[in-house]
């Protein structure tokens, strides 16, 4: 077995390595993936050190190695727990986190989502008509509002539209000039120096969000006996747990913001990115076209798949942390590695998806690709818990937005770049409405 500082490491400087990072991310790990093979540690500076596998046997290994080798929980470099709240699903390991996502899971499944779609439908196509004529805007801006629109609708099911603007609106601000702000992520500014001082301002938009979304949670946990009270909230505060405690409602509330957190920046650009992709690819966008006239929608969910195969917006699917030696292709990772599968080099190899440069949504129509192959939304324990949600939401923006809009893209490069904790196409991918439909 060999050790760690033997793994496969890119060549040339670390300068040069974070040069090509920052100038194009994805492209950086699927040229680091053939330069060094299905296993390849890298390290790039405010990143670490972290240990990537590649194939989908490598893959599995790591999601399914149990926990006390490999933990998905709380890893500290990663925690927003100091301005989400403590006690999330998503910072659990163990039973505990298991006997959680039993409980939120039936709230955000495939059946839970499906009555929502006319909602979602509403709100995409409000949006739409806000776009402005013949001018250029960022469309990733617009499409993450209608993303986190719609999650604000599921968790806060009942609330009216009114509400559920209000809502999202309080979120978004929290989320632009709260967690993205770079006082977020380090701790030597969070000082509080008073309302104009970086980490100031965080928390004034902190405790806005908390207090909008405390009141709404308060109201529900009021009506909690009334026979129509249901959904998300209702569920977590009636939900008993086994060791007979139920949740506080501290802990309900980090869970909302942390499934927020979780879902709408991802399902808003994983929407952008494949709106790009068709916009780029008329034979592509024509077929899609038909098929939402003749009401189908297996094309569609193609070209989702397809979408976040070419465009992932994250760097990694699933990231663990080391607890006791864990070996993966060879090598034996010690205690305290950080280890993720690379979905940006996982989906470029050529014997999973022949022509991977090329956006083909026939990459997986009529085809099941298995979770343990390739998986956007991770697998294992730790597997998205917004899965069939996101899906629900892409499928009806994306399809609204075919129906509704003649957009054309309105900038020569596309490529991705870090904007905060995920991938944005650079400029927020420059659109223009030509016709409305
Ligand atoms: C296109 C959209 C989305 C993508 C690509 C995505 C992807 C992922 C991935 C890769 C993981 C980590 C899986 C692992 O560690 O194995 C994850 C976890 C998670 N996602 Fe998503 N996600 C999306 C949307 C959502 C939505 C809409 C929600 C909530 C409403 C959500 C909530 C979560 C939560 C709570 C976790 C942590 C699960 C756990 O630790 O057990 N995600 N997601």
């Amino acid at each position: 077995m060999k050790s760690l500082s033997e793994i496969p490491r890119p060549a040339g400087s670390l300068l040069s390595h974070s040069l090509r990072f920052v100038r194009n991310t994805m492209q950086f790990y699927e040229d680091v993936y053939h330069e060094c093979g299905d296993v390849f540690a890298a390290r790039i500076p405010g990143l670490g050190e972290w240990v990537y596998v590649c194939s989908p046997d490598l893959a599995r290994a790591v999601v399914s190695a149990p926990l006390e080798i490999l933990s998905g929980g709380e890893i500290e470099s990663f925690s927003l727990s100091h301005l989400l709240g403590k006690g999330a699903t998503s910072h659990l390991d163990g039973p505990v986190h298991q006997e959680r996502k039993g409980f939120v899971c039936p709230h955000l499944n495939a059946q839970a989502s499906l009555p929502f779609v006319d909602d979602f439908r509403r709100i995409a196509e409000r949006r739409i008509a806000e776009w402005p004529l013949g001018q250029p805007f960022p469309l990733v801006l617009e499409l993450q509002k209608i993303a986190l629109e719609a999650l604000v609708t599921v968790l806060f099911k009942g609330a009216s539209p009114d509400e559920v603007r209000q809502l999202a609106d309080a979120y978004e601000t929290f989320s632009f000039k709260g967690l993205r702000s770079p006082a977020s992520v380090h701790p030597s500014i969070q000082v509080d120096l008073g309302p104009w001082s970086p980490w100031g301002r965080v928390k004034k938009r902190q405790r806005a969000v908390v207090e909008a979304f405390s009141r709404e949670i308060e109201t529900r946990l009021a009506a909690i006996d009334k026979p129509e009270a249901d959904g998300l909230i209702p569920g977590l505060a009636r939900a008993r747990l086994k060791d007979g405690t139920q949740l506080s409602r501290e802990v309900i509330l980090a869970e909302v913001l942390d499934l927020l957190f979780q879902g709408h920046e991802l399902t808003g650009n994983a929407m952008t990115w494949t709106l790009g992709e068709l916009l780029a690819n008329p034979p592509v966008l024509a077929r899609l076209r038909q098929e939402l006239a003749e009401g189908g929608e297996r094309y569609l969910e193609a070209v989702i798949y397809e979408g976040l195969r070419r465009r992932p917006s994250n760097l990694f699917t699933s990231v663990r942390q080391v607890k006791q030696p864990f070996s993966v292709g060879g090598y034996e990772l010690p205690a305290g590695t950080l280890v993720a599968v690379c979905i940006p080099a996982l989906s470029m190899r050529d014997d999973l998806f022949p022509n991977p440069r090329s956006f083909d949504p026939d990459h997986f129509y009529g085809k099941e690709i298995p979770a343990a192959v390739w998986s956007p939304f991770g697998d294992g324990p730790h597997a998205c818990t917004g899965r069939d949600l996101a899906m629900m939401v892409m499928k009806t923006g994306l399809a609204t937005v075919v129906r509704r809009a003649e957009l054309k893209l309105a900038q020569d490069e596309v490529r991705p770049v870090r904007v905060a904790y995920y991938y944005e196409p650079n400029k927020g991918l420059l659109v223009t409405v030509e016709k409305r439909l």
